[in-house]
């Protein structure tokens, strides 16, 4: 379904992705995994179309995507739920699951607002509040019900455990194997490497802007190297 070769990306001057390769089949969840500042960001920012890269290309669904264009990522239905939310603090949230569908979802924006209140019950009790009062949990749920309203085809979660407590982060990968269940394909960018793993079925592993190890998400829980530098075994 996605098929990206050999990326090469960076700021300036300065490379960060070295080379990436990664593919993800229909309905799969593939896991993108590694430390704070090895390129994930990046590397989302290339499929998203936000950032152009300097070699390599993107091809989804059969087609190249055309680089650095977010509207045709958009349109193919590459929808990133960014790092940090991003959600507009001093809209509601009825106006900000109103705004994932401006583009993409259009036609369908009520239907669509139904299902994603009918997955987040707890966004349905609160439409009419500003979506910055919400708890860090709430808003992340806003913003994965925002990319929602978008139709993707796939989904990219940029570290949506981050900064939850536990409880939430066990909700938040308890709801992204439900979501999938149902047939999305997600690309789960993360940091916690264990939970990422227990719920995806394949992992890639990044460091420094290269992909170092990747395979089913089973064999790579197993694997002895990445449980010394991963999994705190
Ligand atoms: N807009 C930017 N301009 C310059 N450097 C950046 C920018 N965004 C990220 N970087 C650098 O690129 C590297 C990778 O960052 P990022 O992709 O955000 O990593 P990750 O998401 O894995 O934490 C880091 O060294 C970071 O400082
Ligand atoms: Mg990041």
């Amino acid at each position: 379904m996605l098929e990206v070769e050999n990326l090469r990306a960076g700021y300036g001057r300065v490379e960060v992705l070295r080379g990436v390769s990664l593919g993800l089949g229909p309905g799969q969840i593939v896991a993108l995994l590694g430390a704070n500042g090895v390129g994930k960001t990046t590397f989302n920012g290339v499929l998203s179309g936000l950032l152009k890269p300097w070699e390599g290309c993107v091809t989804f669904e059969g087609r190249a995507l055309p680089p650095g264009d977010t509207g045709a990522a958009l349109d193919a239905g590459l929808v990133l739920v960014p790092e940090g939310r991003h959600i507009f603090p001093s809209l509601t949230v009825h106006e900000n699951l109103w705004l994932g569908g401006y583009r993409r979802g259009r036609a369908h924006r009520a239907r669509n607002l139904d299902q994603v209140l009918e997955t987040f019950p707890r966004l349905a009790e609160r439409l009419t509040q500003r979506a910055g009062t919400m708890s860090g949990g709430e808003q992340q749920m806003l913003a994965i019900g925002r990319g929602l309203m978008a139709e993707p085809r796939l989904l990219i979660l940029d570290e949506p455990s981050l900064g939850l407590s536990p409880l939430l982060v066990e909700e938040m990968f308890a709801l992204i194997g439900r979501l999938n269940a149902e047939g999305l394909a997600i690309l789960l960018v993360e940091q916690n490497v264990r939970l990422s793993l227990e719920v995806a079925h394949r992992g890639f592993v990044m460091e420094n802007g290269a992909i170092t190890a990747s395979g089913r998400a089973q064999d790579l829980l197993a694997d002895p190297d990445l449980q010394r530098s991963y999994l705190g075994v």
